[in-house]
């Protein structure tokens, strides 16, 4: 497989598309099955732009949940290859989640401190649960928050892109993902 460069990094074949299927598979799976056995039939998916529009769009379908809807809310805390740990530039929601069960998608979790924040935010709105589902986790990045319920794939922290996830706002739209490749001096 080819590696690819932006803004002058190269990157390496990390997760396949097809492997990145099989995971939406399974946790479209482990959703319903969590829907059902609490018998909520009208959950509301929280997908975190913009990194996670990608994972979003085939996880919801994967799910095909008859009375589910899904909404789009905007947070940032990246500059480059590392986090800021500034959450800013918050996007409202327009959807009511008084007493519904919420499954936030995010694409990736790293310090823990958007999924953290959007826990916060949504508690003070009276759902009837929060629960956060990943493709990617970095378990050694983890600051703040709980482990995330739902998780793809649990990565070293190392930076990725590819399938939504972006060197600032490129290579969102590679099907497989990539990891940054070590540095002469680092290998
Ligand atoms: P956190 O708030 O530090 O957990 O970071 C969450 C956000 O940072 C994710 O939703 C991504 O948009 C971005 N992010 C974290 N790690 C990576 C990475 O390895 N590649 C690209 N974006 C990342
Ligand atoms: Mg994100």
């Amino acid at each position: 497989m080819k590696d690819v460069t932006f803004n002058g990094l190269t990157f390496e074949l990390y997760i396949t598309h097809d492997e990145i299927n099989k995971q939406i598979q399974r946790l479209a799976g482990e959703i319903k099955h969590n829907c059902e056995v609490s018998g909520d039939d009208a959950p509301l998916f929280i997908c975190v732009l913009t990194g996670a529009f990608v994972f979003a769009a085939d996880l919801f379908r994967a799910c095909d949940i008859h009375n589910a809807e899904i909404a789009f809310i905007r947070f940032k805390s990246y500059e480059g290859t590392s986090s800021t740990g500034v959450v800013n530039d918050i996007m409202g929601l327009a959807e009511d989640v008084t007493g519904r069960s919420v499954f936030i998608i995010e694409d990736i979790v790293d310090t823990g401190i958007t999924a953290y924040q959007l826990r916060e935010t949504l508690a003070k709105k009276n759902p009837k649960s929060v629960k956060m589902v990943t493709l990617l986790f970095k378990p050694d990045s983890l600051k703040v928050g709980p482990k995330p319920e739902f998780v793809g794939f649990e990565i070293p922290p190392r930076f990725i892109l590819g399938y939504g996830l972006d060197l600032d706002g490129l290579a969102r739209q590679l099907p497989d993902i990539y990891v940054l490749k070590p540095t002469q001096e680092e290998q």
